[in-house]
């Protein structure tokens, strides 16, 4: 299932412009800050998705029942890029606990290369929510789902900031149990295996490597 979050206007909108400008890109403070705050707003709109418990709350004047979330989250990252969302998702669920999966795509075949991954205790009774900004071929996010599926992972949904259509399926068709949330779907990809329209790279916007 694919839930294109900018379907529905909001200022969501105002902070993808942002990350995708050329001149905006050049404020390395304004392009984390914005790649946090789309971050915070999926996450907001994630939580209409998870499961919800009622507490009672005491208030000064009485007892107020509440419903909270009840899914135990974790949010796992994709390096490099996916640690700009992390701050983000936490904000709204500082419980959360956070797994790393270091990935980075061949140049030429775009096929992902694992070199790190560690992951919280007891993952497989959670809720995995994993974030990176870009969702290109879906190779990247493809595998990291099946890594998690092999540590007995069985509720995981992927976030990406902007996705494209060839990813979006490639996932869809690999893991069609994994809820796929983009905060805006692209065009396509050109020759490189690059969004379009997109925003570049985002690992070399995020960190400054280029
Ligand atoms: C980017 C991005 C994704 C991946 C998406 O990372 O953050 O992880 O590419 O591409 P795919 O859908 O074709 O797999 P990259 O491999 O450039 O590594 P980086 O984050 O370290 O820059
Ligand atoms: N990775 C990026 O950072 N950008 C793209 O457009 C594709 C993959």
């Amino acid at each position: 299932m694919l839930y294109v979050l900018d379907k529905q206007n909001s200022v969501l909108g105002n902070f993808i412009k942002e990350i995708r400008s050329v001149e905006v890109q050049n404020d390395p403070l304004r392009f984390r800050k914005n790649i946090e705050r789309i971050a915070q707003v999926m996450c907001y709109e994630i939580s209409k998705t998870l499961n919800y418990k009622t507490e009672s709350v005491k208030t000064p004047l009485g007892v107020a029942p509440t419903n909270v979330v009840a899914d135990k989250i974790v949010v796992a990252s994709i390096l490099r890029a996916g640690l700009g969302m992390v701050n983000g998702m936490l904000s709204l669920v500082p419980s959360a606990k956070v797994g790393h999966i270091g990935m980075y795509r061949d140049e030429e075949t775009f096929e992902p290369q694992e070199y790190y991954c560690k992951l919280p205790d007891k993952i497989e009774e959670k809720l995995v929510l994993i974030v990176d900004p870009m969702l290109a071929t879906g190779g990247s996010a493809c595998d990291a789902i099946t890594r998690l599926k092999d540590r007995g992972c069985k509720n995981i949904k992927f976030m990406a900031v902007i996705g494209a259509p060839e990813g979006v399926s490639k996932v869809a068709e690999t893991h069609p149990d994994v809820q796929i949330f983009v905060s805006t779907l692209d065009r396509c990809l050109n020759e490189n295996g690059y969004i379009l329209p997109g925003l570049g790279d985002a690992g070399d916007r995020l960190f400054g490597t280029k």
